[in-house]
């Protein structure tokens, strides 16, 4: 089912009309449906049968508190690439134990503070990492449980360049090859407790075969580790499952996603756990924007909206293609547009020769499959507002963050002593 649909002619979230929301909060504002996001938690869960999975929402695609608090009342966990994630997801009420801690760059703090928390898992992704871990856990005394992230070398798996990572040359995980050694070192250690392994290798991933030739790496990997006497009991197998954006065809669904993890990994014995971010949040959001007016060109049909690149990064940054609806369901002829921002660059631009109605100033239209990598890719760029973010459920809306107006970020700015 669908929770962003026409209904007596406009666009609805939930039970709720944008168009009401947009009256009250001021555009561009993100709408986020909390039904979507938890019939994806348990769309998830439920193709892995009756498998105790955990699955880790990664919380950069979308940081919002009450976002977070949905997944975790769903049993969603976390999985984190800094402290400022570690601590949104505490305070959403995401438990420890279900958060892992990620990342290429932690920094010696980050790594203290997951101790202290007591995080479920550290992804460590070098020797370096392992050796500044190992230090800060003999120090505190601890035994932090850690994932030895893997990069496969599986290239080319994503749906852009820039969010590819499972590539040799990606600055992510250690090689298979350095990875046996760097476990035993770390199960040489009593301050670390080497758990399993972890692999990542891109997102808005359409086709299982990359997923499946890193799967089985990690297979093979966890039994040459366990021929050489080292346990390994959990398998974190990142996110990455791309998601529709109307443009292309249908990625695999989670059902054909969990029946092809669970036969890689039939028979092993361990705890898997994955970290989806766009699977569970992208169809979960929109950005409802106003127009604001037609840009005259003798040859184009240019249309202004008042959501810029810094409150939509993807388009700007990935040539990333979202649907545009109008709110108000039309069924005027629709001619090709270019639908702009009006941040002064030429890359804000959403979408270039779209069919789209002759929409009149103040209408409103909805950016669809927003709601992953949206909002927490936004910046005041411009001196603009950072949008407001809008949860719905059912029949009841709230804004679950308030927008950040220009008076408020100037006000955390000083003039040096000497002006
Ligand atoms: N785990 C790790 C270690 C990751 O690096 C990522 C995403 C995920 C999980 C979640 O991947 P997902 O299930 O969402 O594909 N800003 C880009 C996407 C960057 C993804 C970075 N890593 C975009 O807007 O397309």
């Amino acid at each position: 089912m669908n929770h962003f649909e026409y209904r007596f002619g406009e666009l609805y979230c939930e039970d709720v009309r944008l168009s009401e929301i947009a009256a009250a909060v001021d555009t561009p504002v993100y709408v986020y449906s909390s039904s979507t996001l938890r019939r994806h938690v348990r769309v998830f869960r439920h193709a892995f049968l009756d498998h105790d999975v955990l699955i880790a929402f990664a919380v950069k695609a979308n940081a919002n508190l009450a976002v977070l608090t949905t997944l975790a009342i769903e049993g969603a966990g976390a999985d984190t690439v800094s402290a400022g994630e570690i601590k949104r997801a505490l305070k959403a009420g995401v438990p420890a134990e279900r958060i892992i801690f990620s990342g290429v760059g932690k920094t010696a703090d980050e790594l203290a503070f997951a101790l202290d928390v007591g995080v479920h898992q550290i992804n460590v992704e070098s020797p370096a990492e392992l050796d500044l871990l190992a230090a800060i856990a003999r120090e505190k005394q601890a035994r932090p449980a850690i994932a030895l992230r893997i990069n496969p070398d599986v290239g080319g798996a994503g749906g852009h360049d820039k969010i590819q990572t499972g590539g040799a040359a990606a600055k992510f995980g250690v090689s298979a090859a350095d990875a046996a050694q760097l476990y035993a070192r770390a199960a040489q250690d009593p301050h670390l407790e080497p758990v399993g392994l972890a692999v990542h290798i891109g997102s808005q991933i359409r086709d299982l075969a990359p997923l499946k030739a890193a799967f089985e790496l990690l297979r093979a990997a966890t039994l040459d580790l366990r021929a050489s006497g080292l346990s390994v009991s959990r398998l974190d197998l990142g996110g990455g499952l791309g998601v529709p954006y109307f443009n292309e065809p249908e990625p695999p669904s989670p059902a054909a996603y969990g029946a092809m993890t669970l036969a890689v990994f039939q028979g092993l014995g361990v705890r898997l756990a994955f970290e989806p971010g766009r699977l569970i949040a992208a169809n979960a959001g929109v950005l409802v924007s106003r127009v604001l007016r037609w840009q005259s060109r003798p040859d184009r049909r240019i249309l202004v909206l008042d959501a810029g690149l810094n409150d939509l990064l993807r388009p700007a940054m990935y040539d990333a293609y979202h649907d545009i609806w109008p709110v108000q369901q039309s069924s005027a002829a629709s001619a090709p547009t270019d639908i702009v921002g009006p941040v002064c660059e030429t890359g804000d631009t959403f979408a270039r020769g779209r069919p789209m109605v002759d929409l009149a100033p103040g209408e409103l239209v909805a950016l669809m499959t927003a709601g992953a990598y949206g909002a927490v890719m936004s910046s005041t760029y411009n001196a603009r507002t950072l949008p407001a973010e809008v949860l719905v459920d059912g029949d009841r809306w709230a804004v679950v963050r308030r927008p950040w107006p220009v008076e408020e970020q100037m006000a955390l700015e000083q003039a040096p002593p000497w002006f």
